[in-house]
Formats: structure tokens, C-alpha cells, sequence
């Protein structure tokens, strides 16, 4: 009776670490990699690497990034991407898949795949070269490959699990495919022009929980109506929002949302979050003093009218003088200080929900 009491004690002792280590791993909360799919709003740099217009690596793009370089990233600064990984704690910047050297840390920490100018549309990315969002998929594809010869294949499998997804693009699929070009308007009214991109964004969601993704962020689309781009080419003399355009853009977004919330209830074991950047954006624009923008209508880039990526250049004419008071660093990007901003609510708003 002693001896085997005995016997369970030591069983007990010699077991408990790894019965610690398995609760240790199952509480794990941590998130080890940003994995990144989208348009110029999460590009930092692909576009570098293909042979595309849509390209922004040449000053005076990246005027406020680390030893003032122009990386490829659409904007003064970092982006929505680098912000997201460094307020998670995963790490400063998130580097595009293509172009670089990348090593171990890098790929275990995770990638961006997102190509300025792209959509869930695939003629979006056709019309100016850009990554199509089934391609962005095959170079995930590759990543897990290599993924998995750097860390073996549980511990790879463990960190496409646990990894957080961002998601973010369609608002070149509206501004551009369907209210700029006159393509799709030939097959699509709105409605259905708007149910396609939602059919499409769901098809990417599935294909990426079937590779093993669970934490998956999908954004909706900014207030279109008021990108400068758009008041120029759109809003009349007076450059005004748009109304049509942000409309369309607040029913794509109920649309998408709603589309997202089945699959995060069918799909087992997923967290599929639609993250409301429409509103946020339209906070900025419509209460800028409260955040000390001056200029909400016009990007800093020369006269802030109509330069965007190639027009948006340091031969044309000089960026603003002061970039924290604008809203918009080109006619249709975000300054850093506005997307952080933005990032900070929206990581604020849905960091328990992904957990
Ligand atoms: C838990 O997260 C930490 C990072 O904070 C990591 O070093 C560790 O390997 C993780 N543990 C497991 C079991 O995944
Ligand atoms: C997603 O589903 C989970 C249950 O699986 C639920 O707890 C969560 O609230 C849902 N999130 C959203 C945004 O619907």
C-alpha cells in the first residue's frame, strides 16, 4: 500500500512539468507572426519587385521613415502594417515577401504579401499590374513551405494557427475599377457590382482558413467619396465628398460584414473580425481640429490635388511644409500620423475579439 502510494507520488512529480508546460501552451495568447494580404494601404514594397505603375519608392514617399527612405511604402512613414506588428509586440516593420533578403526571424515573425493597387476584383489588379489577391495566396503558400523547413512542421502549423491575418483592400475595387474605368459598369449595376467584391472577399476568407489560418481581420473600405482623388476627379468645383461613392462604400461595408460574421459562426475554430475603418477615417475628416489636422482634402505631395504614386514625386513640386497637419499624405493615402491615429482606435476596438 506504501510502496505504491509512493510509486504515485514520483509518477506525479515526473509528470507535473509537462502537465505545467501543456497548460502553459494552451493559455498562450501571444501572437507570433502578422501575416499581411492586401493593396497600398499594407504594401511595403512589394510592388518594388514587379513591373508595375503603381510604385511609390523614390522621395519624397518615406520623407518621415527611418533614414528618410523611400521603401515602397505608400506613405511619409510606416504603415498600418509596422503599426499593427509593433503594438503587438511582434516587431518594428513588417517586410514585403518580394524583393528582399528575408531571414529566419524575419519569416517567423511574418510577411507582407499586399500589392499596391490590388483588390478582391481580379480585373482591379490587372488594370495597373499589380499582385492579384489569388496570387498573394500562392506566395502564402511558398511562405509555409519555408516556413516549415525553418521550424519543422509542427511548430510551423502552431504558428499559421496562431498568427494574426490582416486583411485589408477593396477600396481600389469601388474608386477605381467600378466608378473610374468604365469596365465593369458595362456587366454590373452597383448592387451586384458590390455583391461580386463581397463574394470574392469571401472566397479569399475560406481560402485562407483552408491553409490554416484562424485570426483572421478583414478591413472594410474608407469613406471613398472623400479621398482627395476622388473630389477632384468627382466632387465638382468645389472638390465636396462624393455622396454617391461613400455610400456605396457604407454598403459594401454592412455587406461584407455580415458575409464575415456567417463565416466567423460556420467555420470551426475561426475568429473572423470585419474591422470598420470607414467610420474612423470619417471621424478625422470630420472632426479635424480635434485631432490638430488643418487639411483634410488635399494630400501633402506637391499640390495636393491630383499627385499620386508617380506623380507624387520630388520633381514636380515639393511636399508641404508641415505633414502633421495633414490628413492625407497623397490624393489617396493616409499620413503616418492619421494611421496611427486610426490604428490605435481600431486595436483598441478589436483586440479581444481576435484573441
Ligand atoms: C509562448 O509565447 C512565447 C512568446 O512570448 C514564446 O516564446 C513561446 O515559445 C510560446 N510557447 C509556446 C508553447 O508556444
Ligand atoms: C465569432 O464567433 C465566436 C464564437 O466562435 C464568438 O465568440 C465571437 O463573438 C464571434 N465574433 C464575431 C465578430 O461575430
Amino acid at each position: 500500500m506504501i510502496a505504491s502510494f509512493a510509486r504515485l507520488c514520483v509518477l506525479i512529480i515526473l509528470l507535473l512539468p509537462y502537465v505545467l508546460r501543456a497548460q502553459a501552451r494552451s493559455s498562450n495568447r501571444t501572437t507570433p507572426a502578422l501575416i499581411v494580404f492586401g493593396d497600398s494601404v499594407v504594401d511595403p514594397g512589394n510592388n518594388n519587385a514587379i513591373v508595375t505603375t503603381v510604385k511609390c519608392n523614390f522621395p519624397p514617399y518615406g520623407k518621415d521613415f527611418i533614414n528618410h527612405k523611400a521603401t515602397g511604402r505608400f506613405s511619409n512613414g510606416k504603415i498600418p502594417s509596422d503599426m499593427i506588428a509593433s503594438r503587438l509586440g511582434i516587431k518594428q516593420l513588417v517586410p514585403a515577401y518580394l524583393g528582399t533578403e528575408l531571414d529566419a526571424e524575419d519569416l517567423l515573425t511574418g510577411v507582407s504579401f499586399a500589392s499596391g493597387g490590388s483588390g478582391y476584383d481580379p480585373l482591379t489588379s490587372e488594370l495597373v499590374q499589380a499582385i492579384p489577391m489569388s496570387e498573394q495566396l500562392n506566395m502564402f503558400k511558398e511562405y509555409m513551405k519555408k516556413l516549415e523547413e525553418i521550424a519543422g512542421g509542427r511548430r510551423a502549423q502552431d504558428i499559421i494557427s496562431r498568427s494574426l491575418y490582416v486583411v485589408i483592400t477593396g477600396t481600389d475595387d469601388l474608386a477605381n475599377t467600378y466608378f473610374t474605368t468604365p469596365f465593369r459598369r458595362v456587366d454590373y449595376d452597383l448592387p451586384s457590382y458590390i455583391k461580386f467584391v463581397v463574394e470574392s472577399a469571401s472566397s479569399f476568407v475560406q481560402e485562407l482558413y483552408n491553409l490554416g489560418a484562424r485570426r483572421i481581420s478583414v478591413s472594410g473600405i474608407s469613406p471613398i467619396g472623400c479621398l482627395p482623388s476622388q473630389r477632384t476627379l468627382a466632387g465638382g468645383i468645389e472638390r465636396e465628398c462624393v455622396d454617391l461613392y461613400n455610400q456605396a462604400a457604407v454598403i459594401y461595408n454592412s455587406e461584407l460584414s455580415k458575409e464575415l460574421q456567417r463565416l466567423n459562426h460556420t467555420l470551426p475554430g475561426s475568429r473572423i473580425v470585419f474591422i470598420d475603418m470607414y467610420t474612423s477615417l470619417l471621424d478625422l475628416m470630420q472632426r479635424p481640429e480635434a485631432y490638430g489636422f488643418k487639411e483634410i482634402a488635399r494630400g501633402c505631395c506637391g499640390t495636393g490635388i491630383f499627385e499620386v504614386t508617380l506623380t507624387c514625386n520630388s520633381f514636380t513640386a515639393p511636399p508641404c511644409e508641415d505633414v502633421s497637419k495633414y490628413l492625407f499624405w497623397d490624393t489617396y493615402h493616409p499620413t503616418e500620423r492619421a494611421y496611427n491615429i486610426i490604428i490605435k482606435k481600431i486595436l483598441s476596438q478589436y483586440r479581444s475579439s481576435l484573441d
